[in-house]
């Protein structure tokens, strides 16, 4: 696969069933389980800003986040194909909203503390808070019906 074969749209006109098949294809479950099926496509239509990336009109990529678009930019989900990873395209959306995005003061995000995705935000300037000893900062987070320790 060549990079600049991949179209971005922006828009969250996307079949369900595509949706659903990227979300579970990363494991994300909370998405996918068929209780929470009819939240997806919701979740979408009210994210501020969506953009998807395909391949041969194969839906291989997605980013969407919560804006004012003048103080807060959250990336909320960011994810590629398994198949398609490694090869440029979470690098792509990421460019893309920040782009898009880049007149915003904050840019936040929530992620799990893997090494390779800690790399991979970090390459765009993100600092993950717990890293920060001239600026530090504190980030508080609840996770509706999870106890955090
Ligand atoms: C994180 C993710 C979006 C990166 O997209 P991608 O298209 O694979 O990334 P790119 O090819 O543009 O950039 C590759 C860089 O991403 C990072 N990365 C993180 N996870 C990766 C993975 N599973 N495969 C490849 N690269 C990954 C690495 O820093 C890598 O750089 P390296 O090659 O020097 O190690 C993608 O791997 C993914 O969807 N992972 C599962 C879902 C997830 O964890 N999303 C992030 C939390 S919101």
């Amino acid at each position: 696969m060549d990079a600049s074969q991949i179209e971005l749209r922006v828009g969250c006109d996307i079949p369900v069933g595509d949706l659903i098949g990227l979300y579970d294809s990363v494991g994300w479950k909370a998405y996918t389980v068929s209780e929470r099926r009819p939240d997806l496509p919701r979740a979408l239509r009210n994210s501020t800003y969506v953009v998807t990336a395909w391949y041969e009109d194969r839906l291989v990529g997605l980013a969407r986040a919560l804006s004012d678009d003048v103080s807060v930019f959250y990336l909320q989900d960011l994810l590629v194909l398994p198949g398609y990873q490694g090869q440029g395209i979470g690098t792509q959306l990421m460019r893309h909203c920040l782009e898009r995005y880049e007149h915003v003061r904050l840019h936040i995000l929530l992620t799990e503390d893997d090494e390779r995705v800690r790399r991979f935000y970090e390459s765009f300037g993100f600092r993950n808070i717990n890293d920060l000893s001239e600026s530090p900062l504190s980030a508080f987070v609840r996770v509706h019906g999870v106890e955090l320790s």
